[in-house]
């Protein structure tokens, strides 16, 4: 498609043309910027099944054949030959880095990395209850009032690359600190000296295990990023209105939160256990998915934009073998899935809907192998996604796209006059 070419509307007898244009692949866009103002309509198009919201240079999804891309690169490549720190630099700094450009991204990081205490002291004062993405999003706050400058993040580079790499830089320590909080145990301090993987094994246990770092470092890889989701949206409309980076990346974990987001990983290995708990039947399982009368769905299946295996899904399953077997574990948890996931995809109603297992089917129980507890798996997928959320947030910062403010149709009572109480009808 042309950049010259248009979308042709007709309103009543009038004909309007839009402007319209191709991505790389050629997916086609109608550009509706001025419609209002030419037509006086808006679109309609209730979660945005149909609604592209920026022009976005970081990943690449086609979703019916099942692929993913970071700035061109295959996910598989990534997932097999990157490590986690080549693909933030990826995703932030638009290149994969030089053998000198990985040492000074590790140099930044190190000069960035190290809690505020009194992150520690909030996370000791907050009640037991809160769940680990709570904490999360608390924490994210709390660090924009140990970094006041930040206020500047959106209209200062250099502000913005310190907060960057500041939240980077301890993104594996607040996850451990969240984990260490919620188990009860003391907290573990950040060691120069060791890599970003291995230090976060070494503050969450105490201890450092070479098959679960290179098994937790492909996962961060596999989590890094992936377009307008939920929580990257979120990101984006709330760095929108300038807010500070840390209050844009809270947003964006309260909506990673989720079940139908990055909270389906923890619905998953819930679910998983639930049916082994029941006997192991998963045409039990299936038929209550496909009961419309019933609410349970099967979590880790489905997604908005891949209606084919998702990728990460297939590279994920690709490695729960590996990875259990490397460390001698034997989890029921694996049969259980694998016979959900043929189950499913050789039953009409998953076929027909296409629905895939997708990232967060078998994340949870390589999480699990590696002693990760069930409800900080989100939180985990949150320290994958970090680098995707911010690389989003520094390109609409970059493009300096407007405030996101969708409009709406409102649909309620017309203008009427105020009753006073007394003559109002009970
Ligand atoms: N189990 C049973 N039925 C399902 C499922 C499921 N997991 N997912 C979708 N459907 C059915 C749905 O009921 C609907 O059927 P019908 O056409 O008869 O009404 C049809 O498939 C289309 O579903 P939808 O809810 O309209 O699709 P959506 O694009 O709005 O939702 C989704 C996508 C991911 C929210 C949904 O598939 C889902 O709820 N999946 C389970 C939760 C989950 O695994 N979420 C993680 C998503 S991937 C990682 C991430 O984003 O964090």
């Amino acid at each position: 498609m042309a950049n010259t070419d248009t979308v042709e509307i007709k309103i009543g007898d009038k004909t309007f043309l839009l402007p319209a244009f191709a991505g790389t692949y050629d997916e086609k866009a109608a550009d509706i910027s001025k419609l209002l103002a030419e037509t006086g309509f808006v679109t309609y198009d209730i979660g945005y099944k149909n609604t592209a919201t920026t022009r976005s240079t970081i990943t690449f999804i086609d979703g019916d054949v099942g692929t993913l891309e970071h700035r061109g690169y295959p996910i598989e490549q990534l997932a097999d030959q990157a490590s986690y720190l080549e693909v933030m630099h990826l995703l932030l700094h638009e290149t994969l880095p030089t053998q000198a450009q990985l040492e000074a991204f590790k140099e930044a990081l190190n000069a960035h990395a190290g809690l505020p205490a009194g992150i520690y002291t909030l996370l000791d004062a907050l009640p037991d209850e809160i769940h680990p993405m709570g904490m999360l999003s608390v924490v994210m706050n709390a660090l924009s009032g140990y970094h006041p400058e930040a206020e500047d993040s959106w209209a200062n580079p250099e502000v913005r690359w310190d907060a960057i790499y500041r939240l980077l830089a301890n993104m594996p320590a607040i996850t451990a600190a969240i984990y260490r909080r919620s188990q009860k145990l003391p907290y573990v301090a950040y060691d120069p000296s060791l890599d970003y993987v291995s230090n976060f094994l070494n503050m969450m246990f105490g201890k450092i295990d070479k098959v679960a770092a290179e098994a937790l470092d492909t996962l961060l890889i596999l989590h890094a990023d992936h377009e307008q989701n939920c929580s990257t949206s979120t990101v984006r409309m709330v760095g929108s209105s300038h807010v500070n980076l840390y209050a844009s990346i809270a947003a964006g974990c309260n909506a990673l939160w989720g079940p139908l987001h990055g909270g389906a990983n923890q619905e998953v290995l819930e679910m998983l256990e639930a049916i082994r708990l029941d006997g192991g039947d998963t045409e039990k399982y299936i038929a209550k998915a496909k009961d419309k009368a019933d609410p349970f769905r099967l979590m880790g299946f489905g997604h908005r934009v891949y209606k084919n295996y998702d990728p990460r899904a297939r590279v994920i399953k690709k490695y729960v073998d590996k990875v259990l077997d490397e460390l001698h574990i034997e989890d029921p948890l694996v049969e259980i899935a694998k016979g959900l996931e043929s189950a499913a995809l050789s039953d009409s109603y998953f076929v027909d809907r296409k629905l895939f297992p997708n990232v967060d089917f078998y994340s949870g129980i390589i999480y699990r192998a590696l002693g990760i507890p069930v409800n900080l798996f989100t939180v985990m997928f949150a320290f994958g996604r970090l680098p995707g959320w911010i690389s989003q947030w520094k390109e609409l910062r970059e493009h300096n796209e407007p405030i996101n403010r969708p409009r709406q149709i409102y649909m309620g009572e017309a203008t009427r006059d105020y009753t006073p109480i007394a003559q109002r009808e009970s």
